[in-house]
């Protein structure tokens, strides 16, 4: 198109065009046109700007993906703070918290209160805001004062509206809300990661937060992102209408997106009649919700009841307990771990749990098999708390088959042979190969390449089993010796990422003395074990020479552990590795930098019940190693109390304390350095 003046009234009517169809797409639900026509509407955009760069705005739907990544994050200030939720999770606490309110309106106990019911969308909270109604600022929630400016990702999120369509709305203002993953979305991510070797995603919330916490917006694009609006920040006075409902409607009409599942309920029993609906209807929603948040709807009233120091007062998040469901159990298999270690693995019939078909739970030992009689065709019931890794919770007897095989723990290990030890007392039963167990071997290198370890971007499971059978490695410093022509051999591996991983193992190469400790694998050096190591010697060097003695100044190194250290040092083989790794170029700062891994400095946690995806002992080692405390009883102290399954009175106590709970998913993410929190 040559004729500039047709070009411009082209491109205005493709811009129009586009955010129409994204509109009837992701907001209504109701696309008029096909993807390919979509495309080409795009395609045809993208060209004529091109063609007529004097065109170009920051609003056009083509700088979606358009922006150049950024070298760092911007901090953001939130002028009204983000805050959190307090957790209801009984009928008794959504009364109580009803009792409350009344108390606090100074209200006769008739009065009809009305709330808004909305399910809480499993995803993380975003700040937008609009000038003049320009999307000009996108921010994470970060620790609810200060958090990060995330507009180049967020602008890639289709139901995001760059310019809003409708009319109406104030020049300035700040509505925050939810992004979130859909369920298929994730799926399909997660298969695409898998296929690829790179790293799966635990759940759709840690899928949306590392998408959008990416310094590239091209890598966000790709992720199917949507946002809801659920709330405001900063927001003009007296454009606020009496209620919640109607600000929403507003909103809506305005061209931001708001879920259609809101409804104004009245009272308690308004309140549990749409949680009982949705909880029937949780796994045919597109995306995974964890429970449904009232708001008290008269904006006055939440107003007059205010804040408490994390949460309003004026709303609540009554959660949905983990879902349960019963399924055979065929058989059990044993899983080698990196030192060796035993783990019975429940192979299932399929079964739906929590939204996702799973064929594999965790049994954690033999001692929980035998504590629970869990038999080889039993029917059992499967649990997934918050997280994918799902368990068995327990044998439904009066189900129990005639023919249920007793599981008994291999005497030799499944992956080579070697005697299986199980000493007196101890809960779990290690192979004694070390490393000629090719399992051991295998999970000692995905270790090695582990985001806490060297962090070797692309080396995840999938990839580090090809190499290893295609003989392409047998050691960890075979990995630094790959270069991008025999990788681009590989099956799935473009030249492309083959130039990555290589830049990956590059980038390793700069690491700490900390990490490497921790990536070599030492029996019983775990991260806050390896940081303490590398505090104390401050080089390698002085390391591998020091005795059993020197090795027990360290704290939280004992008998045992130095021994450990001592023996690893001692192996022929292990020098040689570590000298080949060095000549590869690993290396790191003489005194290791102060490390930005406190971010729990100053914060004392609880743990009551049970955690699906670690230990307790572990849940404490990565406080530890995050600079957090923990303790055993609530206190006014206690900055959070992490809630397992089936928690203790510790529960009732932090809720009466006011105390933060934190449920397993929330505290995973915590630990990942999620924004969220
Ligand atoms: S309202 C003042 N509504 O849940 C706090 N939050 O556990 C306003 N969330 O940080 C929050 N869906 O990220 C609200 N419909 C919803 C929500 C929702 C998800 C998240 C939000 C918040 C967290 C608290």
């Amino acid at each position: 198109m040559n004729n500039p003046a047709a070009a411009q009234a082209r491109i205005a009517e493709l811009r129009q065009l586009i955010e129409y169809h994204n509109q009837r797409y992701y907001q209504l639900d109701d696309p008029l046109i096909s993807d390919a026509d979509y495309d080409q509407l795009m395609q045809e955009l993208i060209r004529l700007e091109q063609q007529h760069p004097e065109s170009q705005t920051p609003t056009s739907p083509t700088q979606r993906v358009g922006a150049t990544p950024l070298a760092g994050f911007n901090a953001v200030i939130h002028r009204v703070p983000m805050l959190s939720l307090k957790n209801a999770f009984s009928d008794g606490d959504v009364a109580a918290f009803q009792k409350d309110i009344i108390k606090l309106l100074g209200v006769s106990a008739e009065t009809g209160i009305e709330y808004l019911a909305e399910p809480k969308l499993d995803g993380l909270a975003i700040s937008l805001i609009y000038e003049q109604g320009i999307l000009v600022q996108a921010a994470t929630r970060g620790d609810g004062k200060k958090g990060e400016d995330v507009t180049h990702t967020v602008k890639t999120i289709r139901n995001v509206p760059l310019r809003l369509p409708g009319s109406g709305y104030p020049s300035c203002f700040e509505v925050r809300g939810e992004v979130f993953m859909p369920r298929d979305g994730f799926l399909a991510l997660n298969a695409r990661h898998q296929a690829l070797g790179e790293r799966v995603f635990a759940n759709p919330r840690n899928a949306a937060a590392g998408s959008l916490r990416q310094l590239n917006p091209a890598i966000a694009a790709a992720r199917p992102l949507r946002f809801y609006c659920y709330g405001f920040g900063v927001y003009p006075r007296e454009r606020l209408p009496a209620d919640m409902k109607t600000l929403m409607d507003q909103w809506a009409e305005w061209g931001l997106p708001v879920s259609p599942e809101i409804r104004v309920v009245e009272g308690v029993s308004g309140c549990l009649a749409y949680y009982a609906s949705l909880q029937a209807r949780r796994y045919q929603l597109p995306y995974e919700i964890d429970g449904i948040v009232y708001k008290i709807n008269r904006l006055d009233w939440q107003e007059q009841l205010g804040y408490r120091s994390h949460d309003p007062c004026w709303a609540i998040a009554h959660k949905f307990p983990a879902e349960e469901v019963p399924t055979r159990l065929v058989d059990i298999q044993v899983q080698v771990g990196r030192t060796g270690s035993l783990t019975p693995v429940a192979v299932l019939e399929p079964v739906r749990v929590g939204g996702v078909v799973i064929t594999h739970a965790t049994l954690h030992n033999i001692d929980e098999i035998q504590r629970k009689d869990i038999r080889i065709g039993d029917t059992v019931r499967v649990k997934r708390a918050g997280d994918v890794i799902p368990r068995v919770e327990s044998v439904i007897l009066n189900e129990r088959p005639a023919d249920t095989v007793v599981f008994r723990l291999p005497e030799q290990c499944p992956a080579c042979g070697c005697a299986v030890e199980l000493e007196p007392g101890e809960a779990i039963a290690r192979c004694s190969g070390g490393l000629y167990c090719p399992a051991q071997h295998k999970e000692s290198i995905k270790h090695f390449a582990s985001r806490r370890a060297m962090d070797i971007d692309g080396l995840g499971d999938k990839r580090i089993d090809q190499l290893l059978e295609g003989k392409w490695i047998a050691t960890v410093a075979d990995i630094y010796r790959l270069d991008v022509e025999s990788l681009s051999r590989l099956e799935r591996m473009g030249e492309k990422s083959a130039r990555n991983l290589i830049n990956a193992l590059e980038r390793s190469k700069t690491t700490t003395l900390s990490r490497f400790l921790y990536a070599l694998g030492i029996r019983d050096v775990g991260e806050v074990t390896a940081a303490s190591l590398a505090e104390r010697f401050g080089t390698l060097d002085a390391l591998m020479a020091a005795d059993t003695e020197q090795l027990q100044a360290v704290k939280d190194v004992g008998p045992e552990v130095s021994r450990h250290i001592h023996t690893f040092f001692r192996q022929s083989h292990n020098r040689a590795i570590i000298d080949q790794l060095l000549q590869a170029g690993i290396h790191w700062p003489a005194i290791e930098p102060t490390r930005n891994h406190q971010s729990l400095s100053g914060q004392t946690f609880v743990i009551t019940g049970t955690l699906a995806s670690l230990s307790r002992e572990e849940a404490k080692q990565r406080i530890k190693a995050l600079g957090g405390k923990v303790t055993t009883q609530v206190s006014g102290s206690t900055t959070y109390l992490i809630a397992g399954e089936s928690p203790g009175s510790k529960l009732e106590t932090a809720l009466a304390l006011h105390i933060r709970i934190l449920a397993e998913s929330d505290f995973m993410s915590l630990l990942e350095d999620d924004p969220r929190l």
